[in-house]
């Protein structure tokens, strides 16, 4: 297929990320400075790993990253010291418990998306669930001062999440990174210095 060519997905592979999808991060972290020495992350549907990935060669040892996925993820491939993994669904109870144990945060991402079912209005009703649900463990885990990153599907109903962000962080915006693309309904909700 085409997309599978492009060139994100090849840097990535020739790099050794998991995911074309790090270029994401990557230019949200070049633009705004989200991760910084010592950064305790949390990584919400972190598999197959090229945020958490990418996050620790950022850190370079200095903090620690905790990734959390439906599906199961041995491992990421290059320095594994502080990172940890814990599978989990993120709308249970039982794992913001643990959560509220390894936290705070600094930094909050998640790039959690719903599995699509073809049905673009339900993806996007899901995917805001997500979104809002993140916000919930943000307001468990997330420091006051720290930073937050949201994956959307844009759906029209989104503007309601960027509200709360607005109203919870001292400043928030959406951002496309360059590395989405451009037919995807993808966005990204950014909140700076939680309140
Ligand atoms: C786009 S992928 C994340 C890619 C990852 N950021 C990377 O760069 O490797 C979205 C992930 O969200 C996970 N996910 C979806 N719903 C979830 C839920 N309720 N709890 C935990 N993870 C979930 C999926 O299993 C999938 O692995």
């Amino acid at each position: 297929m085409e997309r599978q060519k492009d060139y994100y997905t090849k840097l990535a592979r020739s790099s050794g990320y998991a995911a074309r999808s790090v270029y994401k991060l990557k230019q949200m972290n070049e633009r705004f400075r989200l991760i910084k020495p010592g950064s305790r992350i949390l990584d919400l549907g972190a598999f197959p790993g090229s945020w958490s990935s990418y996050a620790m060669e950022v850190l370079k040892g200095r903090g620690r990253v905790v990734g959390v996925d439906l599906q199961e993820l041995k491992s990421i491939g290059r320095e594994k010291l502080n990172w940890q993994f814990i599978r989990g669904d993120i709308f249970s109870a039982e794992l913001l418990e643990r959560l509220i144990e390894l936290g705070p945060f600094d930094l909050i991402l998640s790039d959690t998306a719903p599995a699509t079912s073809g049905n673009k209005a339900v993806d996007c009703e899901r995917s805001l669930e997500i979104g809002q649900r993140a916000l919930t463990i943000a307001e468990s885990v997330l420091k006051k001062g720290g930073q937050l990153v949201i994956k959307i599907f844009q759906g029209g109903q989104e503007k309601q999440l960027l509200d709360q962000l607005r109203k919870k962080f001292v400043k928030a915006r959406a951002f496309k990174p360059e590395a989405s693309r451009k037919e995807s309904k993808e966005l990204f909700f950014l909140g700076f210095k939680r309140k």
